[in-house]
């Protein structure tokens, strides 16, 4: 693709997303994956993780309403979106992770998760990162957050270590696929995983990683 196509893209989804009120252009990523891949139901619980500045709630709670609800975690502060239950705090710390699981109170159906570093400009080091903070919202479904047979979406950094990851998830949900949605440049590395029918009840994360072969 030219420039001055990617340039066109990006400002059509830019547009695209002031004109449907949408926080970000990412929510239109969300959007295309559930089209695809027939992700959320109404009345499931959601779990959006690295949330802000709230796109992918906004479209999330869309499809949920009205019986649903979504939470949403981000390490920055989010303005309040209406029917989301928004919650600040650093998801790798296991103190937020437990105030997570004290305010959901339950399983959710769907955890999604567009995490992402603050971009250093040194691939490897923020494709390292990236999996690492994917690593983490893949810790709270084992951790009991997700129920058996539910859905995990993530979006991963192609890199050294995408493929040990999707290996891991092939382990933990009965199919997994493989997505780039239109919206997302096509140029980036980023593309999105959706994972459904989650087999395991709640596991430690050690003994998940004893089971999955990971060695950290
Ligand atoms: C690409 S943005 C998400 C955009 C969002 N999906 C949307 O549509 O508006 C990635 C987010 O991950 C968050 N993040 C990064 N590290 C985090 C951490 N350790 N805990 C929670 N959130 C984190 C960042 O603050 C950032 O808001």
């Amino acid at each position: 693709m030219t420039h001055r196509r990617k340039t066109r893209k990006r400002e059509f989804y830019y547009r695209e997303a002031i004109r449907e009120g949408y926080r970000s252009r990412s929510s239109y990523k969300l959007k295309q994956l559930h089209e695809k891949f027939d992700i959320f139901k109404v009345g499931n619980l959601v779990l959006d993780v690295g949330a802000a500045p709230g796109g992918w709630s906004q479209v999330a709670s869309m499809y949920v309403q009205p019986a649903g609800r979504v939470y949403a975690i981000d390490i920055d502060y989010m303005d309040p979106i209406e029917k989301v239950i928004a919650i600040q705090g650093d998801m790798s710390d296991p103190e937020t992770r437990k105030r997570l699981k004290t305010i959901i109170g339950e399983s959710v159906d769907v955890i999604i998760s567009d995490i992402s570093p603050k971009i250093t400009g040194n691939w490897s080091t923020d494709h390292a990162r990236q999996i690492f903070l994917t690593e983490q919202a893949l810790r709270l479904c084992v951790a009991g957050l997700l129920k058996r047979g539910g859905k995990f979406v993530c979006k991963l950094f192609m890199g050294d270590l995408h493929e040990d990851f999707i290996k891991n998830l092939k382990k933990l949900f009965t199919v997994v696929y493989t997505y780039k949605p239109k919206a997302s440049r096509k140029g980036s590395a980023e593309f999105y995983v959706v994972a459904k029918g989650f087999t395991k009840g709640p596991i430690k994360w050690k003994k998940m990683q004893e089971q999955t072969g990971e060695k950290k």
